[in-house]
């Protein structure tokens, strides 16, 4: 959840860092901080220098500019903090007291409390509340010379999640170690990067790899290497990673955020590429699983990724009539669910590093279960562990609130619904060319739905309703989890207080929050349920409260008794989830946008969840 850099070679390392870091600000923003090896003034001997600040990387990046650090060796950390207040010592990096090693780190070290006890008792003076500055007082004991062996014999006592850089004034090379949280290594000539995402080292090189979990790297200007922590020699294939850079930034937009929103009819084609034959009017997937090697289907999954495998276990069960039970990571993994291997339990997440949904995943494999990934980011942590992957092709999403990672996990549910039903027979020819045909209209109703005078209207009618201080989304069948996803949008972006509920149990208790300030957003697009959710938009007239009906063009139903109406392209109902919460995506994008909130960089909030 930390945004790690590291660089070793010719280049001026403060600005490798601080280019890397702008890139991964993303990943945490409460301070930020790098440590650069430079030589002494007029002597042979060196030094480490380290320049940490609270705040967003701007605040550090202006202290530099006041104070440059110079020199090709450094290591540098954004910071979402788990453990002490985001303050400048508590920042990263952490320096022994002699200042000649410095460490960051990004994760949960669970024993450090016993760890640091023996320390104090041992004389170490501890200068932030972390637990992370345990690892640099850990390492300056076990260091006798090599740094390889002293990180190596350091980390043996530590139990958690990491992803750890260390350097040392006596050498040139930084070593690296990742045991959950991730760590990706870029291969340069003469020079060699690493960074907990892709995007901070894209500006230098396409060939990265993904360290895995137990991993072990020492980097230095000639190269690599790698191994376990036992010091065994280990080989990773090198990726070459067909991102360019300008994919990771901004294009054009305002913010990561829109950019995304308009990239999905392009991250759709992507997701559907290779994966719709026409020829047969299948869905062809490149996965091995086997489609009737399983009786019952869990999906696990947090956040936006929840609410995508909801709309799956809707879609699964229509078309492929297999029981399918959904759950967030955080209670399926300590409630004992009936796993075994009859059952295939599919995680769902844009990161593939949420440890809620790694850790659930870890539980299911024990109680033999199939497992499958519907997955956003190559070489993640998920990816090596599920017994097969179905890459959702998003490209990078950087921005915090998941848009196009969202309808991209949705399309890949809708068509291994389509396979599971075709493959198992419950889905006919027909049926499934009739739907195929629907899916391939997804990238163009998707493009249709972001037509300016559309989006205009939109943020019209977010503006209108902007000092509103609750929200209630309602939804139904099929949509019910897009009016989850709507009221997760707009409370994680614009901070106001929104609720998401199926529109047929808005009587069992939501109706006694109707009033005339209370906005309620319905989607009432075409459905054999509609008669049912006009209805409800009656019930909500009736009390008063104000209706943004969100209907199908040419509705003639819903829009007559709404307060405001947002028209969205008609799509058959199986695919219409992905193609409705695009106008609720730009409807709380503007809502945050017209209260002047940090789009991108909500507050409280972190792009991927790597500590519990
Ligand atoms: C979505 O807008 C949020 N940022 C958050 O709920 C996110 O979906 C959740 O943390 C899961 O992340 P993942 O898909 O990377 O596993």
């Amino acid at each position: 959840m930390c945004g790690i850099v590291g660089y070793v070679g010719y280049r001026n390392a403060q600005d490798v860092l601080l280019g890397g870091l702008s890139r991964l600000e993303y990943r945490g923003y409460d301070s930020a901080g790098i440590a650069v090896k430079a030589r002494s003034m007029g002597t042979s001997s060196t030094q480490i220098t380290v320049s940490k600040k609270a705040g967003k990387l701007a605040v550090l990046a202006q202290e530099l500019e006041n104070s440059p650090l110079t020199g090709c060796i450094g290591i540098g950390h954004t910071r979402w903090a788990t453990h002490g207040l985001p303050n400048d010592a508590n920042a990263h990096p952490h320096a022994t007291e002699d200042g000649r090693l410095v460490i960051i780190h990004n994760g949960i070290i669970e024993n450090y409390l016993s760890l640091k006890e023996g320390l104090l008792a041992r004389g170490h003076v501890f200068r932030s509340e972390t637990d992370s500055e345990v690892l640099a007082h850990l390492i300056e004991e076990t260091y006798r010379g090599n740094l390889e062996l002293a990180v190596r014999e350091a980390l043996r006592q530590v139990r958690g999640a990491y992803g750890i850089v260390v350097t040392h004034a006596d050498h040139n090379q930084i070593v690296a170690a990742r045991t959950v949280s991730p760590l990706v290594m870029g291969i340069g000539e003469g020079e060699m990067f690493l960074g907990s995402d892709v995007p901070a080292l894209l500006p230098y090189t396409r060939n990265m790899i993904f360290l895995h979990d137990g991993d072990m790297a020492v980097l230095s200007q000639d190269g690599y290497r790698i191994t376990n922590l036992e010091g065994v020699e280990q080989t990773r294939e090198v990726t070459l990673i067909d991102w360019d850079a300008e994919a990771a930034e901004k294009g054009g937009f305002d913010t990561f955020m829109l950019k995304e929103i308009y990239e999905q009819p392009t991250a759709l084609t992507n997701t559907l590429m290779g994966r719709l034959h026409d020829e047969t009017g299948e869905v062809v997937l490149d996965i091995a699983l086997e489609p009737a090697g399983f009786e019952r289907i869990h999906i696990v999954a947090c956040g936006t990724a929840y609410y995508a495998a909801l709309v799956g276990e809707y879609l699964i069960e229509q078309l492929a009539r297999v029981p399918v039970e959904v759950d967030v990571a955080s209670e399926y993994r300590y409630r004992e669910p009936l796993v075994d291997d009859k059952t295939l339990v599919i995680v769902v997440s844009q990161s593939g590093e949420t440890i809620d949904t790694l850790e659930a995943l870890r539980e299911a494999k024990k109680s033999g279960a199939k497992t499958l990934g519907v997955i956003n980011a190559k070489g993640s942590s998920m990816t090596r562990e599920v017994d097969d992957v179905l890459y959702i092709h998003a490209g990078p999403e950087i921005g915090v609130a998941s848009t196009k990672a969202y309808t991209a996990m949705v399309s890949a549910m809708l068509l291994l619904a389509l396979w599971l039903g075709r493959a198992r027979g419950t889905l006919n020819a027909k049926m499934g060319a009739e739907l195929l045909h629907g899916v391939r209209e997804l990238p163009r109703l998707v493009e249709e739905s972001l037509q300016p005078e559309r989006v205009a209207h939109i943020k019209k009618v977010a503006e209108k309703y902007k000092d509103s201080r609750d929200y209630l989304f309602l939804g139904r069948g099929v949509n019910a989890p897009t009016a989850l996803e709507g009221a997760l949008k707009l409370k994680e972006i614009s901070y106001i207080h929104a609720e998401g509920y199926a529109s047929g149990e808005m009587k069992h208790g939501p109706i006694a929050l109707i009033d005339s300030n209370l906005p309620v957003v319905v989607v009432a697009t075409e459905s054999r349920l509609l008669e049912k959710t006009v209805s409800a938009i009656q019930e909500v007239k009736a009390r008063s409260g104000k209706v943004i009906a969100l209907v199908t063009d040419g509705d003639s139903m819903a829009s007559r008794h709404a307060d405001d109406v947002i028209s969205v392209p008609r799509a058959h109902e199986m695919v219409s989830p992905i193609v409705n919460v695009v106008a609720l995506q730009l409807l709380a994008y503007f809502t945050a946008t017209a209260l002047e909130r940090d789009v991108d960089k909500p507050r409280n909030l972190a792009k991927s969840v790597t500590v519990e």
